[in-house]
């Protein structure tokens, strides 16, 4: 691992804390050295302010020492100023912060790789230090409650916000997100994990119904939150916008009953920001905290509609979580740090994104790469690369270093050449010039307006335009509140070759030139609601310069969100891929970036990698058979170049590191240590119910989660489907051997068995490998799954090393769901376990007895 000299992991989170004046976080948030003092008379008369109580009883002797009035602001503050009359009390104004990878919104912090690179890592205790230096920032930039970690199931790859979470699996998501946790309130700060629950895609984030079995809440869903609250001692939840099963999430006493009594919450529950639904049922509900619904009423606190005890509950909650967390006895700075990112937190950022980076492809053991070939550097691998996923997520990196550099710093700037190749997954400018020509040939296209969406009837109006661009409303005066256009004509172009077209819009749009359906589908947002970049709609296709072909444009307000109807087309005429192909033919190797934009809001239309980049990679891999391709994306792409690729490093988005970490695996001064938390699939069939992600086609209804508990792998096995990769899935610069394998029973309390292997490093480099626990059926007539990972564990080795693991197996892992009874059943009888390295390559490791 590449650290600062001589130091530990751990060590180099605990300078940065030193340096921030913060030495006494690292003491688990917890009242310690203060707790052994005597009483002071204040303290005496202020019962609650004894650290020598626990958490709940200083929180029942404060509300005590309420008024009614002042347990309504605790739990309806939502600005600072409101926490005022709390202040005599010594309850700390409430200061949240998004923080899954990094504080949104802040300057001078450390960008993380996002979340489901982080869960690459198959890590626990780098993610545990991942989330002791956010939690470090956050209290540097007085921030006390962390809207994080996302425990949010990968169920689908198309979902906006894949990158946010850990994953398609419930354990790998519970260890990450327990681990996060924890770091976070080393710091003195409460957790907030989100969102609770079965918020799995954007389409109709805000009104969805989703229809979801018990049993798949209990087994999919739930256990990331459990493993989070029990193991990682989470203090709080947010709950999630959709409805479940009829009943928006917020406002459902079946779930939040189980999410206190079963999962253990003893913080308090918060709402997301602004959900759909009524502001008293969701307090009466079980919602603690308003503080993320400013228009919550204060008169039904005393006007009868929300039971008095229920509102002293949510206080007390609330109050619980201050104490446990160490947030009422440390105070936050007065004024907040300029800068809180350190030399060492970069460092931490750089090795979590060299141990997240997946090597999915290396043929002939291309990589890793010798200093001294000639390499050309190909696509988005400057400041253009992707950081973040927008929204409420998105960190600004500050002025990282880029790939291109990075590479440059090691090679020698002579041995690199770079090419641009592809702009990536990017808006275009705008169309302008003389390009269009109107039916009846003047300059421009020709159009007309309809009402309603479907271009019906007569038109309303018809115009000449010189291009399609209006924003924030109707481009023509007199149109009704829903309407549709279509503008038609011809469009010439300059150049010969690929065109990219691409449209920023709030609306759905299709597009088809020469008879070629370029995009046809619909937007929400126009651009982030926060991050730099904006939702282009696109798409591309082959034209001849000079030679005019028919182009039709249509829009309709159907899906017009945010912005009301709002579209720009736009386009880049001029392709960039003939110049890389002549770079890479100059080179020894080709190493070709691409990437795809995902953000809140906004789901991915498909599994493509957007525009241009496919014809790139393949345009590349024909004249120079040494490509590498990086994968700077979200989540799965489909690889219809996989083929002609020598090698493939998937590489999510990376932070601050997007640049260095990728430049160390490359030239081999790191390993790519990553295994992938979700199954890349082979085709857009593939996998639990899928929806096409920017249509918002389950927007205005329901969606069923017919899969049940079979989601990811689960999902595979069950369907005999062969992904493009498997879950677990990443390949070594070096070899393992798993030998010895065993499955001891233990039958104590929760712990069923233990697996060992022996893992020997068979190659002849330094490199991890994650050995992963599965065990299949349970033994009983209820359809389970033929595999669930039961645990796993990282291991680095040098050449020759061998070191004997064991993993855990607990007895809910060998448990299942029981919809008829309401409560979990394990199975008496024999149960296979397997050992692998991913879901696809397993090897019979023995049975556990189930007693
Ligand atoms: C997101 C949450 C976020 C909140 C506050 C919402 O739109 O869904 O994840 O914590 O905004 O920024």
């Amino acid at each position: 691992m590449n650290r600062p000299r001589g130091m530990t992991r751990r060590e180099a989170v605990a300078v940065s804390v030193a340096a921030l004046g913060g030495a006494a976080v690292m003491t688990a948030g917890l009242p310690t050295a203060a707790a052994a003092a005597p009483l002071t008379a204040a303290e005496a008369d202020r019962p609650w302010q004894d650290r020598r109580k626990s958490a709940a009883r200083r929180a029942d002797a404060l509300l005590e020492a309420m008024t009614f009035e002042e347990q309504v602001v605790l739990v309806t503050a939502v600005e600072v100023a409101d926490s005022k009359p709390l202040e005599h009390l010594g309850i700390p104004a409430m200061t949240r912060v998004d923080a899954s990878d990094g504080l949104r919104g802040d300057t001078g912090v450390t960008a993380f790789p996002a979340p489901n690179a982080l869960a690459a890592t198959f890590d626990t205790d780098l993610a545990e230090e991942y989330g002791t230096a956010i939690g470090v920032e956050a209290r540097g930039k007085g921030w006390n409650v962390l809207l994080g970690p996302t425990l949010d199931i990968d169920r689908n790859p198309r979902n906006g916000r894949e990158s946010e979470a850990y994953g398609e699996d419930p354990l790998v998501s519970g260890l990450m997100g327990a681990a996060v946790a924890k770091g976070f309130q080393k710091n003195d700060v409460i957790a907030q994990l989100k969102h609770f629950t079965v918020y799995n895609q954007e389409a109709g984030r805000n009104s969805l119904d989703v229809i979801v079995s018990e049993r798949a809440l209990r087994e999919v869903y739930y256990p990331a939150f459990e493993h989070a609250i029990r193991d990682g001692g989470a203090l709080s939840v947010m709950g999630s916008y959709p409805k479940v099963n009829g009943v928006y999430a917020c406002q459902d006493e079946h779930i939040i009953t189980a999410l206190k009594q079963d999962l253990g919450l003893k913080g308090y529950l918060g709402t997301d920001y602004y959900p759909s639904g009524d502001r008293v049922e969701e307090i009466k509900a079980g919602v603690d905290s308003a503080a993320l619904t400013p228009d919550t009423p204060k008169e039904a606190f005393t006007d009868g509609r929300i039971p008095k005890e229920r509102t002293t509950d949510a206080a007390r909650r609330i109050l619980y979580a201050l104490f446990a967390s160490g947030a009422y006895d440390n105070p936050l700075p007065t004024v907040p740090a300029a800068t809180v990112t350190t030399d060492a937190h970069q460092a931490l950022a750089r090795i979590t994104g060299e141990q997240a980076t997946v090597l999915l492809k290396n043929a002939g053991g291309l990589l890793p790469l010798s200093k001294r070939k000639t390499i050309a550097v190909i696509g988005p691998a400057g400041k253009d690369a992707m950081t973040g996923v927008e929204g409420s997520s998105y960190v600004d990196p500050g002025d990282f270093t880029t790939a291109v550099d990075a590479i440059r710093a090691k090679a020698g700037a002579g041995r690199v050449l770079f090419s641009q190749g592809s702009l990536g997954d990017v808006a275009l400018p705008t169309i302008s010039g003389d390009v269009f020509t109107a039916p009846d040939g003047s300059p421009g296209l020709h159009a007309e307006f309809f009402a309603g969406e479907f271009f019906a009837g007569d038109p309303l109006a018809a115009t000449t335009a010189a291009n399609v661009d209006f924003r924030w409303g109707n481009p023509v005066s007199g149109l009704p509140s829903t309407w549709s256009a279509r503008w038609t004509g011809r469009i010439t172009p300059p150049t010969t070759g690929w065109v990219r077209f691409s449209s920023l819009l709030s609306g759905a749009a299709k597009l088809v030139v020469d008879g070629v359906t370029v995009f046809d589908n619909s937007r929400f947002l126009w651009d982030s609601f926060f991050g730099p970049k904006e939702c282009a709609l696109g798409g591309v296709t082959q034209l001849t310069a000079g030679k005019p072909v028919d182009i039709t444009v249509e829009y309709t307000t159907k899906d017009a969100g945010f912005y009301g109807p709002s579209m720009k087309l736009c386009w880049q005429p001029d392709s960039l891929i003939p110049a890389a192909v002549e770079t890479a033919k100059k080179a020894d190797v080709a190493v070709v970036f691409v990437n795809n934009y995902t953000g809140e809001a906004i789901d991915r239309d498909d599994l493509a990698l957007p525009g241009d980049q496919n014809q790139l990679i393949d345009a590349v891999a024909a004249v120079n058979p040494d490509t590498v391709v990086v994968l700077n994306t979200s989540g799965p792409m489909l690889m219809p170049w996989l083929g002609r690729a020598k090698s493939v490093l998937q590489a999510w988005y990376q932070g601050a590191a997007t640049g260095t970490s990728i430049a160390n695996i490359l030239y081999g001064d790191a390993e790519p240590g990553g295994r992938l938390p979700v199954t890349f699939p082979a085709n857009e069939e593939q996998g639990p119910s899928t929806y096409r992600g920017g249509k918002n086609d389950s927007a205005n209804g329901g969606i069923t989660y017919d899969e049940g508990i079979y989601v990811g792998y689960k999902w595979y096995d069950k369907h005999h489907a062969k992904p493009l990769f498997p879950f677990g899935y990443g390949l070594s610069y070096t070899s393992f051997s798993h030998d010895h394998l065993r499955v001891t029973d233990r039958g104590r309390g929760d712990l069923a068995a233990e697996v060992s292997v022996e893992v020997r490093n068979t190659g002849r480099r330094t490199g991890s490998d994650v050995v992963q626990v599965y065990i299949g059926h349970l033994p009983t007539n209820v359809d389970t799954p033929a595999k669930k990972l039961a645990g796993f564990a990282k291991v680095t080795l040098k050449p020759g090393e061998r070191r004997t693991v064991s993993v855990p197996v607990t007895r809910r892992t060998l448990s299942y769901w029981d919809e008829s009874e309401n409560r979990w059943v394990t199975p008496s009888g024999k149960v296979s376990v397997y050992v692998g390295s991913s879901a696809a390559d397993v090897e019979y490791a023995g049975t556990v007895t189930v007693k």
